[in-house]
């Protein structure tokens, strides 16, 4: 298990996302890790001390003078026996704290103390976060060296609010933690991947224009897999609701030539791993000023023309990656499907999902694929799509070490 043997300290604080923190206290320890909880009083409010220790199964520190915590551990030993220390959700307030060297609870205190790692996930209003006062905070711990992962863009719990300001889903501070405590050769240290991930937006005109349903969880979850692993990561990525993953080079586009021009441009690489649902086709020529309704005359009809194949262009580059996996999203025949793309393609690997809607993957969190190679094809159970990157960065860099 990734995580084995390494020792967490798990500082939550007082928002509503605390109770995304039982979630990542499971995944945590399915990893292997040992997870000592930490709670604030706000934090208390908000979710138990109780359910929290019985997910961590360890005792919870909440207390600066708890004479049976001092006796037991003592809060400059809490700071220390660690291997990182991981604040999630960080309020404002804690942050604000940190940035002053401010100690008068327990958390605080503690990150006074500490000498480890320190991963930060903040959680808070989207106006909190826009503050300049954390703004500056934010800026000074970064000078103390300390890493955030998100906040994210999203709508907020309680107020139904949109902005950034959104704690990361358990899975991706997971990931960062990963990259900050996985030690030792990593497998894909010094190789190169480019990731494409989400839709495209093929325009119409200046306002409208033509996409799909994908979300760009599964290819930004494989950037992020291939990052942990050690690959300098360029991530080119369409129009998504997702923040950029931790520790990957991230460019944005919109449209299918755009992504191509990125990719291509991310050359030479080790591995290319083509997840974006590129459009096939775009409109001929997009207007310049935008289509206006006039009554009585005709409704517009659309001319398409063809996207560039960018899967196509790198399996047949004179410059081609090493290993160059594709996606296949088919509603049927999956396997033969896949099996007519890898040649077409020129891919050495092609990850075949059923996007039928009753599978709810396009857009879900979920993901069930076969691994379809010129070996053979390999079917994986129903995973988590980060479980599914991870099993894929992991099988990429087997297949990079054999050569
Ligand atoms: O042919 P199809 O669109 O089903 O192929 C899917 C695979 O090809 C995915 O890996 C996708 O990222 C890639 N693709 C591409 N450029 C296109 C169309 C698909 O890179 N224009």
């Amino acid at each position: 298990m990734v995580l084995s043997g390494k020792r967490i300290l798990l500082i939550i604080s007082g928002g509503i996302a605390a109770y995304k923190s039982l979630d990542l206290i499971r995944r945590l320890r399915e990893r292997g890790a040992a997870v000592r909880p930490l709670m604030t009083q706000g934090a208390q409010e908000f979710v138990t001390p109780l359910a929290v220790g019985s997910l961590a199964a360890d005792h919870v520190f909440t207390d600066l003078f708890s004479r049976q915590d001092e006796q037991d551990v003592g809060h400059i030993r809490l700071a220390r026996d660690c291997d990182l220390v991981l604040i999630a959700p960080a309020t404002a307030d804690l942050l604000a704290k940190m940035a002053n060297g401010l100690a008068d609870d327990l958390a605080s205190t503690v990150m006074l103390a500490t000498d480890r790692p320190v991963l930060v996930a903040p959680a808070m209003n989207p106006h909190m976060w826009a503050h300049p006062a954390t703004k500056r905070n934010v800026e000074t711990l970064r000078g103390d060296r300390v890493r955030f992962i998100g906040p994210m863009a999203g709508e907020m719990a309680e107020s139904h609010e949109a902005g950034v300001g959104r704690m990361a889903e358990p899975l991706e501070i997971v990931a960062a933690a990963e990259s900050l405590l996985v030690e030792g050769p990593k497998p894909l240290a010094g190789r190169k991947a480019i990731v494409t991930s989400g839709p495209t937006h093929e325009p119409i005109d200046p306002v409208r224009y033509i996409a799909n349903r994908s979300s760009g969880r599964q290819g930004h979850a494989i950037a992020s897999a291939l990052a942990v692993l050690g690959a300098d990561v360029t991530l080119v990525s369409g129009p998504v609701n997702m923040p950029d993953p931790f520790g990957v080079r991230t460019v944005h586009v919109e449209r299918a030539d755009e992504m191509r021009d990125a990719v291509l441009s991310a050359l030479p690489a080790d591995v290319a791993v083509m997840v974006a649902a590129v459009a096939d086709w775009r409109v001929a020529s997009a207007a310049d000023q935008k289509i206006k309704k006039h009554p009585g005359e005709s409704i517009p009809t659309l001319a398409l023309t063809e996207n560039p194949d960018i899967l196509k262009t790198l399996g047949h580059h004179t410059m081609r990656p090493r290993l160059v996996v594709g996606f296949a999203a088919e509603t049927q025949d999956l396997e033969n499907n896949a099996k007519a793309k890898l040649e077409r393609k020129g891919a050495d690997i092609i990850v075949a999902n059923d996007v039928s809607p009753a599978t709810g993957i396009m857009g879900g969190t979920r993901n069930r694929v076969k691994i379809v190679s010129r070996s053979g094809v390999e079917q994986w159970p129903d995973l988590a799509k980060e479980d599914v990157a991870a099993r894929l960065a992991a099988l990429i860099a087997e297949r990079l070490r054999q050569g």
